[in-house]
């Protein structure tokens, strides 16, 4: 694997990573403790679930044309085949994800020294349990699928911008559909998350008539919706909260508002996480936001275990105007405080 492949690997791991924390605590700890694990983990055996997946009998469906009845109950029965197989997918997804919520509940009350995970998690003190999260990690590595919905046209569906200052979002998309990444699959039977791939950059770009109107975002967003869950099973049956949208354009939440359960049930990954935009870190995720001048990675940021390694003692991030509340007090704390850390008020000419 060269170097490029794994700072993008490593990029889609944590945006995935965050994803999957979050539906691991969000959505499926309601099925955590109403499962009860033993007895879901050792009814369905997980190889004879296999067995079943790969046996059942396709065979069926192989009809003697002749006879309309015993075509009629063929037919029916392998409807019930199918139905029965894509159960059985469903089931293997449920029991994979008990045998994470095992694996994780034993790596957190064993409380593994932190030390261990010093290549990992640098910083592993800040973590409230570092050993529950290095292992749901490593479970999301090993079984998180995403299921991509194939609907809706480029530019505003399947595409997103790689510069710039929302280049996260077009990577994202990008990374999920023209890269082959083990994280995305194709049988929606088998996938914890759906993800819905509109950008909400390319909305603003394409969509917004420079009114101060977002109305023609919203519209969008609720018709992918309304298309989805009218063609699929999936959004209706957890009223969209196994489903995630990504934006990083500031007006992600806005367009979220576009469907009650989108906003307040589904998964919203996004740069502006600001509570008062309605954030709720109970089932949203926080999306860093990456500047990527020319939609290249730069070489040194690449190797990243260098960086990690070195100590850097501050990070800061500032653009914009000075306004707000926060801003000034930012400013008057840190202007000229630190020769190493230049802050300007607006920035020189040169
Ligand atoms: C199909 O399944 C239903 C309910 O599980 C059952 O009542 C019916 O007899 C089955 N039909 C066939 C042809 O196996
Ligand atoms: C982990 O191990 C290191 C070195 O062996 C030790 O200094 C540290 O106190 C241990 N931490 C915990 C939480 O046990
Ligand atoms: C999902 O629910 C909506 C609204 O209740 C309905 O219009 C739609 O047909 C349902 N989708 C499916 C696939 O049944
Ligand atoms: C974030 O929230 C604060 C406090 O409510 C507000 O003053 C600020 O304008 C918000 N920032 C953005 C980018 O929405």
């Amino acid at each position: 694997m060269d170097k490029h492949q794994h700072t993008r690997l490593y990029f889609l791991s944590i945006c995935i990573g965050s994803i999957a924390l979050v539906f691991a605590i969000s959505r499926c700890s309601i099925s955590f403790f109403d499962y009860s694990l033993q007895k879901l983990e050792f009814s369905f055996p997980e190889s004879e679930l296999r067995r079943s997946f790969y046996n059942a009998g396709d065979e069926n469906r192989a009809v003697d044309s002749r006879d309309v009845v015993s075509q009629q109950i063929l037919s029916v029965r392998s409807r019930n085949d199918t139905k029965k197989k894509k159960l059985n997918r469903r089931r293997t997804v449920e029991v994979g994800l008990s045998k994470a919520r095992a694996s994780i509940r034993e790596a957190a009350s064993s409380n593994r020294n932190a030390t261990l995970f010093s290549v990992d998690l640098p910083n592993a003190q800040v973590y409230r349990n570092p050993s529950a999260l290095s292992q749901s990690y490593l479970e999301m590595e090993k079984r998180f699928k995403v299921y991509v919905y194939e609907e809706g046209e480029p530019p505003l569906v399947h595409d997103g911008p790689c510069k710039s200052v929302y280049a996260v979002e077009g990577r994202f998309i990008m990374e999920m559909e023209k890269s082959r990444t083990k994280f995305r699959t194709y049988d929606p039977d088998q996938a914890h998350v759906y993800f819905l791939p509109f950008s909400v950059t390319w909305l603003v770009t394409y969509l917004y008539q420079y009114n101060y109107d977002a109305e023609p975002l919203r519209t969008f967003a609720s018709d992918y919706v309304r298309l989805i869950s009218s063609k699929h099973p999936f959004w209706n049956r957890t009223s969209g909260a196994d489903h995630f949208m990504l934006a990083c354009h500031d007006w992600g939440p806005l367009t979220s508002k576009a469907n009650e359960d989108l906003f307040h049930k589904s998964i919203r990954v996004m740069c502006n996480a600001n509570s008062s935009e309605g954030f709720n870190p109970a089932k949203d995720a926080t999306l860093p936001e990456i500047k990527l001048y020319g939609g290249e990675v730069h070489p040194q940021l690449r190797l990243s275990k260098i960086l990690m390694t070195s100590p850097r003692p501050h990070l800061a991030f500032f653009a914009g105007g000075v306004h707000g509340p926060v801003r000034p007090i930012l400013l008057d704390h840190w202007k000229q405080r630190d020769p190493d850390m230049p802050v300007f008020e607006y920035l020189p000419n040169t």
